[in-house]
């Protein structure tokens, strides 16, 4: 690939994992519908979607064990199709299920792969058995160990001829939490060495804070593909558009910008428009919306009759010095705010739809107005969140 820019040098970034209107079939079964992303070098890119979107097809497409129907797929700038000798080579493939021989120790195992690979280098397996912490095991039998523990020394397998890329399918599924942590942490350590990590999962919460980027798939369908982080203010945009229209903005706004700013105060970027805006003083000049059982709720359509989606709701968890009850009327009808139910011993739990300027700003009004915050805690994990607004929960 060479640079668009001209020249004809290569591109720095060229996308180590690159695939291109991918559609695959079992029989007359659409399985994977003109599928396209990146992977660029060094990424962790998770592969998400419900059973059955078409994870593993991808997968085994990528690992040269299925010809794609149409479209294109490379790793490391080798056709699938047309260099599946090279692809091999570059890849470590893990595949979801995979079996253990009988009769071997761990370390037999590896040997007995690293001679199948022609790995030269016989240090290699004492590097791979320490990198994956398998050196108190490395001589049970291989039967004997655990769903985890064989699932690390699979890892250990896929890493012997030093791939530049891992291709991972629900390497954290049969994992207990401590398991899942220790193989999150090494699949970090292996990104420091420089490895390319594509993993499918659907253990949403789990890949958030180690994925760089994600690919959300249903139904043979890619959804959505990038950085976690681009997605979820791609999706909070499309809420604070919903939501604008929804709540009324509030009267006095501290601090924002009004339609009457002088052009000039545009030279600099402004920052997004909050969804959020001061809240209501105790005295409430801005009434709250609704009000109904204990709290208040905020429409859940919007003024065009469009609904503000469920999964864009987020939850924020505080906890205030003294009783909550108090602290309701402070938020109740602050811009973004959807309901606020206060909870004994001093908590407090807030609906709203925003982002984290809008938790800081209800830190900020509680604190200004002499309420002591202890905790303030974020309720839906980011990509759970992006997962259930971008699906739509169905099966094929
Ligand atoms: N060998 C096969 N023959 C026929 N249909 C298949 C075959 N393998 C998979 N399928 C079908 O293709 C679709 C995609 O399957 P795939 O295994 O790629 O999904 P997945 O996203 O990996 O699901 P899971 O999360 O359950 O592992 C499913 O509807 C499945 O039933
Ligand atoms: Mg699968």
């Amino acid at each position: 690939m060479t640079d668009p820019r001209g020249g004809g040098l290569p591109a720095l970034s060229a996308p180590t994992i690159r695939v291109r209107h991918l559609w695959h079939f079992y029989g007359a079964r659409e399985v994977l519908r003109d599928v396209s992303f990146d992977v660029g070098p060094g990424e962790i890119f998770g592969f998400i979607g419900p059973n059955g979107a078409g994870k593993t097809t991808t997968i085994r497409i990528m690992a040269t064990l299925l010809e794609p129907l149409a479209g294109r797929v490379e790793v490391d700038r080798h056709d699938v199709a047309i260099d599946p000798d090279k692809v091999r080579r570059v890849i470590g493939y893990m595949p979801d299920h995979a079996g253990v021989y009988e009769g071997l120790t761990v370390r037999e195992y590896l040997e007995f792969f690293a001679d199948a690979f022609t790995v030269q280098n016989i240090g290699v397996v004492d590097a791979v058995i320490e990198l994956t912490e398998l050196t108190n095991l490395q001589d049970r039998l291989v039967p004997a160990l655990s769903k985890g523990m064989k699932q690390r020394l699979q890892l250990a397998r896929i890493l012997l001829h030093d791939p530049k890329v891992l291709i991972l399918d629900e390497p954290a599924s049969d994992l207990d939490p401590r398991a899942r942590i220790e193989m999150r942490d090494l699949l970090l350590e292996l990104r420091e060495l420089g490895k390319t990590i594509f993993l499918s999962s659907h253990i949403l919460t789990e890949l958030s804070d180690v994925c760089t980027s994600v690919g959300i798939l249903e139904r043979g369908r890619l959804l959505v593909a990038g950085p976690i982080r681009e997605i979820a203010a791609e999706l909070d945009a499309r809420t604070r558009a919903a939501v604008t229209e929804a709540v009324p903005p509030p009267m006095a706004a501290l601090g924002q910008t009004t339609p009457d700013t002088p052009a000039d105060s545009r030279l600099e970027p402004a920052p997004a428009p909050l969804p959020t805006a001061p809240f209501p003083v105790p005295d409430g000049q801005a009434p709250p919306l609704v009000f109904g059982g204990g709290g208040f709720t905020a429409p859940t359509t919007t003024t065009g009759g469009a609904s503000i989606p469920a999964a864009t709701r987020k939850r924020l968890k505080l906890r205030v010095l003294g009783t909550s009850e108090p602290v309701v009327p402070l938020l109740a009808g602050g811009g973004g705010v959807l309901s606020v139910e206060a909870a004994p011993n001093g908590h407090l739990s807030l609906e709203y739809v925003g982002d984290d300027r809008f938790v800081a700003e209800v830190v900020r009004h509680l604190v200004a107005h002499g309420v002591g915050v202890v905790a303030v805690e974020p309720e839906r994990n980011e990509l759970e969140r992006i997962f259930l607004e971008i699906t739509r929960g169905e099966l094929q």
